[in-house]
């Protein structure tokens, strides 16, 4: 199989680095000054082994590419660009190099939420879901860190809606012969809700900076267990926080690396970049509009959607607020 990687940022090019190191077929898909430093220079990666340039192969769409039976594409954007994204890549029958076989492609979401998945299916017929465990920070053009060890990452894996099918097996098995552990599981969405919970302290970590405790840890707590009965008030089964960690165990630490200033989660990533935008309308915006819909409250992740939405506008820099002046913000 050829991993063609859309969205080749901080997940993606370190999924994409792992694979292509354990000697797996691998296309890179990036767009301005990052494009064209992993053309011209290849990916610098960074790893508890030490970093190194890696000749990952580099495009800028799938004009540039044959597309075939081989491949997967595996999508990795954060979730506001999923259909922009997606919307250059071929939904239809890929015709095989021999002028035969017309074969849909797979198409696997690498991120967090659970929109992508759902936006996925409306043009392509085989998606997977993946619930993403795997610290990884982009660092420059060019340049990607991925500091977990032993493991780089657990990719929670499973065709979505729901099941397994071989294509889902044998990507895996890449993804366990390239320092990941990749369990397979029937319900993927469960483990992605289960995600989705964790990942609503995402947006307190990039507006107030580390959440591991004190304050934050509080506003942090708090969030999560909003968006856990939310989505327990809607029917919505979810994995446990005290279930996945303990499926992560100690597989998967976030280890120094030399001379790299690591970028913390995500959304913090997108404000020290100004991006301009944020994935928080799918993290706690997700738990947002499941409340609207089952017409219960939210008021905490609402408050911190519209905070975030903010400060990615007015291109605002991670952690600009103390624990307790967001918690003042939001009313607690
Ligand atoms: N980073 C982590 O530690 C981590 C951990 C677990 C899960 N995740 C999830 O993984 C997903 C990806 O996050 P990330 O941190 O890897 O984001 P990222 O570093 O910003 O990478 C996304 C990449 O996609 C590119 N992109 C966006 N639209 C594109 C398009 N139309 N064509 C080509 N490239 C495009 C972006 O380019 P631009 O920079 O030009 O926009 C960026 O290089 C998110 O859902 C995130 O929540 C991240």
């Amino acid at each position: 199989m050829r991993y063609v990687i859309i969205g080749a940022g901080a997940v993606g090019a370190g999924i994409g680095g792992r694979l292509y190191e354990s000697g797996h077929d691998v296309v890179l898909v990036a767009r301005g000054a990052h494009l064209a430093a992993l053309r011209a220079d290849g990916l610098r990666f960074s790893t508890p082994e030490g970093t190194r340039t890696l000749a990952v192969p580099a495009v800028g769409g799938p004009e540039e590419l044959e597309l075939g039976a081989q491949d997967v594409l595996v999508l990795a954007v954060k979730a506001q660009h999923t259909a922009s994204a997606l919307e250059p890549w071929p939904s239809q029958p890929v015709v095989g190099g021999d002028g035969t076989a017309g074969e849909l492609l797979p198409l696997v979401c690498a991120q967090n939420g659970v929109a992508n998945e759902r936006a996925a299916l409306r043009r392509f017929r085989r998606v997977y879901g993946v619930s993403v465990w795997m610290p990884a920070t982009y660092l420059e053009p060019g340049t990607v860190a991925v500091p977990g060890a032993p493991f780089s990452g657990i990719l929670n894996l499973g065709r979505y809606p729901q099941g397994t099918d071989p294509t889902v097996r044998a990507i895996a098995a890449d993804l366990e012969r390239s320092r990941f552990r990749a369990p397979v599981h029937e319900d993927v969405l469960r483990w992605k809700y289960g995600k989705l919970i964790g990942n609503l302290a995402n947006a307190v970590g990039a507006l107030a900076g580390p959440c591991e405790e004190g304050p934050a840890r509080e506003l942090v707590d708090r969030t999560m267990a909003e968006g856990a009965a939310v989505l327990t008030a809607a029917g919505i089964d979810f994995a446990s926080i005290a279930e996945q960690l303990e499926v992560r165990g100690d597989l998967m630490r976030t280890v120094p690396l030399d001379g790299v200033q690591l970028g913390g989660n995500s959304s913090r990533q997108s404000l020290a970049r100004a991006t301009g935008s944020i994935e928080t309308d799918y993290l706690n915006g997700e738990i947002v509009l499941i409340a609207r819909e089952h017409g219960v409250p939210a008021p905490l992740n609402e408050a911190l959607q519209r905070l975030a939405a903010g400060f990615a506008r007015d291109r605002r820099a991670p952690g600009s607020l103390t624990a307790a002046e967001l918690a003042a913000l939001l009313a607690l």
